[in-house]
């Protein structure tokens, strides 16, 4: 317990204090799930050695599983579409803070698996299709989280892309596929944001469970990455006790008791099956982190009472509904129909998602992201709340029709000025979407219902009686359109959180304005997903019927295969409007000293238009062909926030990273000599600034800079992602 010492040291010191059955009692969990107050998890507290209770908690959208009284927040991928990791950092403080005072210390958040198939369940508790933008949402999540005495937990650890077969499919993905897009935002969060643990999936990789998988555990997350903190299995994702704790498996995660890393692991170790020196590398993982988080020095709050303590404030709250704002995006406006001016409008609210029950569902997505799970929230502020509450400051009159009959919905409609259609559909952990349309049946975890209404049909005909239709989606992740032609105006708002009403009448009526980006691209039709054969996804069954996914795409996920395949999306990757316009102008490149940035590269946002508004400057790198690499990936972002008429520069460092592939053959990452495409923009598919970087010696033609050979060597020591 002494305070002066390094968290290492305190381990260290514990460790070699303790007997085996106290180590081992630090294991595994040793309830059922939720019997402990309401908590996923329960590693109990060791008092004769000071040693705390460990309280494992979800965490997607808030403090969830059965905890009461804390904030729902935006669904992670809403969050990761404001593209503003400062406002991830403070959902990540809000989160940690809620969760001590809830008397819970580890944080089973967040989520950063990479969204390779859009039809994936989770895909709303993960961040997006490209690598850095998730590692970025990611390490300013665990580090907001961190910085509460809590531990963050990213999961699941690792190409763990889909819900079909969770529990037994097989991810045949290669090596550099591996290293370079699922593995890489996991990278992040250990190297730069210190995240304590990590959790294993349920999958296979490569026909080894994950939570046994020596590769991936041990080579790449523990020795590549260095990660210094534990390993903790997916609910039931531990498949054995020897294999598992020689491959890297820290800590046993069940619904119910642990079986493998009990008594079981107790004999392998007096057996010598398990080192003893392994053994306390396993302990000392778990208690490292919690030394280092302060969980010794501050406890968190204590049972009973903190399971009924109401832990939202005020400004919690306040930022759920400015994520939400921030993460809701503006794909189409025509004719600028958005904002809503003007007094005395009549506004048709419309839809399943708008009123009482559809807005419950809406909010947030099912599974142990949901807040709180299995149940409902009482404070959660409808659109038709938002928006009746909003219009009465302009003297608006709003009519509701809740879209169970079409017929009903078009007459109200027919009738106003301006028709809302709230669509969507609640994906859920447990069960991948059967398809991209919202027209057919809609199954959660929990339930599996057809959708009351066929939603595609409800939009197309509330638009053919009123052509100023505004469409606004709560989805987990892309759907298609087929009544895109018809409608004036579209948001995607994912799952809000509490907060949703509020959020889109403020932009909806322009007291805020649109600022956010996909950070998933929308494709025109599901047979142009990277996806596309039964041998990807879901997978086929080998002759001992297990089903393997084939990563047969490599890293041609996302914006990645549609730029390869010159595949034109419904709404490209980066892609969100503003009330505003930005002029992008002015690419510079200037030489970085190689520790961390190669160069730097430099242009000038200026507001445009009328408003203030925001911007995310996007860059993105093109490599040269022989680097094998996808046509371009994103390597840097920034989101401005500027009045009219303003101006600002915006400044990106180009570092080792942005510029490497994985070597196979080398076995680390690479910068081969070539010329590089620097790319600047606002979205993946519009990037009007353009320069060349000129590496190793190259010759290119009007490189801008040159990269010498012996500053890369000073780069590649050291480098982070
Ligand atoms: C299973 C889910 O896959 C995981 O995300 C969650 O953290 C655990 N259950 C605990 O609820």
């Amino acid at each position: 317990m002494n305070a002066k010492l390094s968290a290492n040291q305190r381990a260290h010191e514990l460790v070699s204090a303790m007997t085996i059955d106290q180590k081992i009692a630090m294991l595994s969990q040793s309830q059922p799930v939720d019997a402990h107050y309401g908590a996923a998890g329960f590693v109990p507290g060791q008092p004769a050695l000071c040693i705390p209770d460990l309280v494992l908690n979800d965490a997607g959208q808030g403090v969830g599983d059965a905890q009461l009284n804390t904030t729902a927040f935006p669904a992670p991928i809403a969050q990761s579409s404001s593209w503003d990791p400062a406002l991830q950092w403070r959902f990540g403080a809000a989160l940690g803070w809620q969760a001590w005072h809830k008397g819970i210390n580890v944080q089973l958040a967040p989520g950063v698996e990479i969204d390779r198939v859009p039809l994936n369940g989770r895909n709303f508790e993960y961040m997006s299709e490209d690598p850095y933008l998730a590692a970025q949402g990611a390490v300013a999540e665990v580090r907001g989280i961190q910085s509460n005495p809590v531990i963050a937990t990213v999961k699941h650890y690792v190409a763990n892309s889909q819900e079909t077969n969770r529990m037994t499919v097989s991810s045949d993905v290669d090596q550099r596929t591996l290293e370079e897009i699922y593995a890489a935002p996991y990278e992040a969060a250990v190297k730069q944001g210190n995240a304590g643990s990590v959790m294993c999936s349920y999958n296979r990789i490569n026909g080894t469970y994950a939570c046994e998988n020596r590769d991936t555990l041990t080579t790449i997350l523990k020795r590549q990455f260095g990660f210094t903190g534990f390993v903790m299995s997916d609910w039931g994702a531990t498949h054995s006790t020897v294999p598992a704790a020689n491959a890297g498996l820290d800590m046993e995660m069940d619904v119910k008791p642990g079986q493998y890393f009990t008594a079981p692991l107790k004999t392998a170790v007096q057996d010598g099956q398990v080192p003893m020196s392994r053994l306390d590398d396993m302990v000392t993982r778990i208690v490292r982190p919690m030394f280092a988080v302060g969980i010794f020095d501050h406890p968190a709050a204590a049972e009973p009472a903190a399971a009924a303590v109401n832990v939202q404030r005020p400004q919690d709250i306040a930022l759920a509904r400015s994520l939400s704002e921030s993460g809701t995006v503006l794909l189409k406006n025509q004719g600028q129909l958005l904002p809503l001016t003007g007094n005395g409008k009549r506004i048709a609210v419309i839809g399943p998602g708008a009123g009482p029950a559809g807005a419950q569902q809406f909010y947030n997505g099912a599974g142990s992201g949901h807040i709180p799970e299995f149940g409902a929230k009482s404070d959660v502020v409808t659109p038709l709340q938002g928006i009746t509450q909003r219009a009465l400051s302009d003297g608006d009159v709003v009519t509701y029709a809740d879209g169970s009959s079409a017929a009903a919905a078009s007459l109200v409609g027919e009738t106003a000025d301006v028709a809302i259609v709230f669509a969507g559909s609640q994906d859920s952990e447990g069960v991948d979407r059967s398809t991209l349309d919202l027209s057919s049946g809609n199954c959660s975890f929990v339930v599996c219902t057809p959708q009351p209404v066929d939603q595609d049909s409800l939009i197309s005909q509330v638009a053919a009686a009123n052509p100023h239709t505004i469409v606004v989606l709560n989805t987990g992740g892309p759907v298609l359109m087929p009544w895109l032609n018809q409608v004036q105006g579209l948001f995607e708002a994912w799952y809000p959180g509490q907060q949703d009403g509020n959020a889109i009448a403020a932009l909806l009526f322009g007291d805020v304005d649109p600022s956010a980006k996909l950070p998933e691209t929308f494709p025109a039709s599901q047979s142009d997903l990277p996806t596309r054969t039964p041998q990807q996804y879901p997978g086929v069954n080998d002759a001992a019927g297990i089903p393997h996914a084939t990563y047969s795409e490599g890293m041609l996920v996302g914006y990645r295969w549609y730029d390869a395949k010159h595949i034109t999306p419904l709404f490209p990757f980066g892609f969100g409007l503003t009330y505003t316009t930005f002029a992008l102008r002015g690419l510079h490149l200037s030489a970085g000293r190689g520790r961390p940035a190669l160069a730097n590269a430099t242009f000038t946002v200026a507001d445009a238009g009328p408003r203030l508004g925001a911007e995310v400057a996007q860059l993105y790198i093109s490599d040269p062909r022989n680097a094998g690499e996808p046509p371009k990936q994103l390597k840097g972002f920034e989101k401005v926030l500027l009045k009219p008429g303003a101006r600002t520069k915006v400044k990106l460092a180009i570092d080792f990273r942005a510029l490497a592939h994985w070597s196979d053959s080398a076995h680390r990452w690479k910068v081969g000599s070539g010329c590089y495409r620097v790319l600047a923009g606002d979205s993946s598919s519009n990037l009007p600034l353009s320069a060349t970087i000129a590496v190793g010696g190259a010759r290119c033609k009007g490189a801008k800079l040159h990269v010498s050979n012996a500053l890369l060597r000073r780069a590649a020591r050291g480098h982070t992602t």
